[in-house]
This record gives C-alpha cells, sequence and structure tokens, in this order.
C-alpha cells in the first residue's frame, strides 16, 4: 500500500446500528440508567453530531460503539456484527489527545499500523508523514507531545485515528478544550477530511454551532438516559464556513431543541 492510496481512498465505511440499546451502570453505591432505550442507523459515511444534556449518557453511547463497554439490553452492529469488544475498524477521539508521551508524533501515528503485518517500518513510516500532511503538521514528525500546542496535538490524535484507516470516528468532544479560532481552523480540516475519507462519523459536542457547521444529521438526546429527543438533518452545502447565517439559525434550532430538555440536578447520579 502507498501513503498517498493509504490517504485517499479509504477502506469502506462503515454502517453503525443501535437497536433498542440501554446501559445500566451498577455500583456499590448506585445504578445509573444512563442510556436508552435508544435505536439509531447511521448511514455509511454519514456525519451524526450527538447533543445532548451533560451527564445524559453520550459518552457512554460512544463507548458502546467502541467496544469499551458493553450493553445491558439491545445490541450495536457494524455492517451487521454485533460489537464484540474493541476492534481497529472503529477508532475514538478524546477531549484530550491521550497521544503517549514517550513517543514522537510520527511514532504516535505510525503506532496503530503495528497491526498491518504487512506494513514495513518504511511503508508504516510513509503512510505517518502523509497523515501528519493531511493534519497540517509536517515538519513536526520529531516533536514530543508536550512540545505542540492543544489544537496541534488534537491534529496529531486525529492522524493518529485516521492512519489506520478505521471505518468509522468516535469523536467524543475533540475540541472543546481549545479557543475559538484553533476550532474554527479544525472545523474546516475536519470537513476537508471527511470529504476526502468519507469514514462514518459519531461527533460529540456541547457546542451546537459547532454540530450545525459539521453534521450531516444532528441527533439531540433526552437527560439521562439518553434517548433521542429530535433529529435535524442538516442539508447545508459544505464546506460551510462557522459564522454563515444559515450556520447560526441552525445552531440557534439545535438549542432551542436542547433547552427543551432539563439538565439533572443530581450531577446525573440516581439515589
Ligand atoms: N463506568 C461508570 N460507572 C458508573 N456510572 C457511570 C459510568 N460511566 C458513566 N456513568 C454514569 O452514566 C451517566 C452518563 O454518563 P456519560 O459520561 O455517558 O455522560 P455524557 O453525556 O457524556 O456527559 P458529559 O456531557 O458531561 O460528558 C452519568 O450519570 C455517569 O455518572
Ligand atoms: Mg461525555
Amino acid at each position: 500500500m502507498t501513503a498517498a492510496a493509504a490517504a485517499g481512498s479509504a477502506a469502506a465505511p462503515a454502517r453503525i446500528t443501535l437497536s433498542g440499546v440501554t446501559k445500566r451502570f451498577i455500583t456499590p453505591r448506585a445504578s445509573v440508567d444512563a442510556l436508552g432505550p435508544l435505536t439509531l442507523d447511521v448511514a455509511e459515511g454519514e456525519f451524526v453530531v450527538l447533543v445532548g444534556p451533560s451527564g445524559c449518557g453520550k459518552t457512554t453511547l460512544l463507548n458502546l460503539v467502541a467496544g469499551f463497554e458493553t450493553a445491558t439490553d439491545g445490541e450495536v452492529r457494524v455492517d451487521g456484527a454485533p460489537v464484540a469488544g474493541p476492534g481497529p475498524d472503529r477508532a475514538m477521539i478524546f477531549q484530550e489527545s491521550a497521544l503517549f508521551p514517550w513517543l514522537n508524533i510520527e511514532d504516535n501515528v505510525a503506532f496503530g499500523l503495528r497491526q498491518h503485518a504487512r506494513m514495513s517500518a518504511t511503508e508504516r513510516r510513509a503512510v505517518a508523514l502523509e497523515y501528519l500532511r493531511l493534519v497540517h503538521l509536517e515538519g513536526f514528525e520529531h516533536a514530543f507531545v508536550h512540545e505542540l500546542s492543544g489544537g496541534m496535538k488534537q491534529r496529531a490524535a486525529l492522524a493518529r485515528a485516521l492512519a489506520p484507516r478505521p471505518r468509522a470516528l468516535l469523536c467524543d468532544e475533540p475540541f472543546g478544550s481549545l479557543d475559538a479560532l484553533t476550532r474554527e481552523r479544525l472545523y474546516a480540516e475536519l470537513q476537508e477530511l471527511h470529504a476526502r475519507t468519507r469514514r462514518t462519523t459519531l461527533f460529540v459536542t456541547h457546542n451546537t454551532r459547532e454540530a450545525a457547521c459539521l453534521a450531516d444529521r444532528v441527533v439531540v438526546l433526552t437527560s439521562r438516559p439518553a434517548t433521542i429527543a429530535s433529529v435535524l438533518a442538516v442539508d447545508l452545502p459544505r464546506p460551510r464556513n462557522f459564522y454563515d447565517p444559515r450556520v447560526s439559525e441552525l445552531a440557534g434550532e439545535i438549542l432551542a431543541h436542547l433547552r427543551a430538555e432539563p439538565t439533572p440536578s443530581n450531577g446525573g447520579r440516581d439515589a
């Protein structure tokens, strides 16, 4: 596989299906119904943004699709096959970049490629560099994590997630800790990346303008346990500008849907 091939045409994007999924956490102190029942079908290559009150169960939903958690009831399927655990077909990006501080940026990106047994070290390096170029980090391949800004770290995390060509990308408030200007640049980059690679994407955010800017579909969740309150299809042309009045208008609409959902006052815990 050439680096160009790796960065260009992606493996076929995944279809993600949740059918009647619930998640209950039982701890020594409480039983928490965190999710569902929730049914959601995410089409191949679709970019779905999840918004919902704090503590409603968004991260739980992503963790179920990633295979980090198992559903209490119902089924999570990727291309019809039940999710039995984490796999290289699904990559997750977190609020904090979760890069390995002991590896330089190139080695961080190449890390996930080690599972491609047929790739030589030289090929892995070439693919890592190609993805670093895609996220505009060329020249920083030998830098260590502490030498990067917050935005650069998130771009490196994006490159690391995309390099093994996952079929689905799960993003948990990936830009939440960044300043406004960096975020806006990343919206443009993420849209460009999505247009090129078409990974099926589930993206969690609290920022309604971000949701309007990125989504094919916005799913508004209820307060815990998260079920679907409403779904807004977004058919604005791409690439979208963060300051486009139509994006603002849609963000206002999403906010109105969100306001209809009470935020849990008990910090998200059952007594
Ligand atoms: N491992 C766990 N054990 C027990 N309870 C948990 C666990 N993980 C999550 N919860 C509970 O499940 C509920 C949903 O949590 P989750 O992290 O999914 O919310 P969220 O929508 O991502 O919130 P936020 O917007 O603040 O990130 C919360 O009440 C939380 O306390
Ligand atoms: Mg969360």
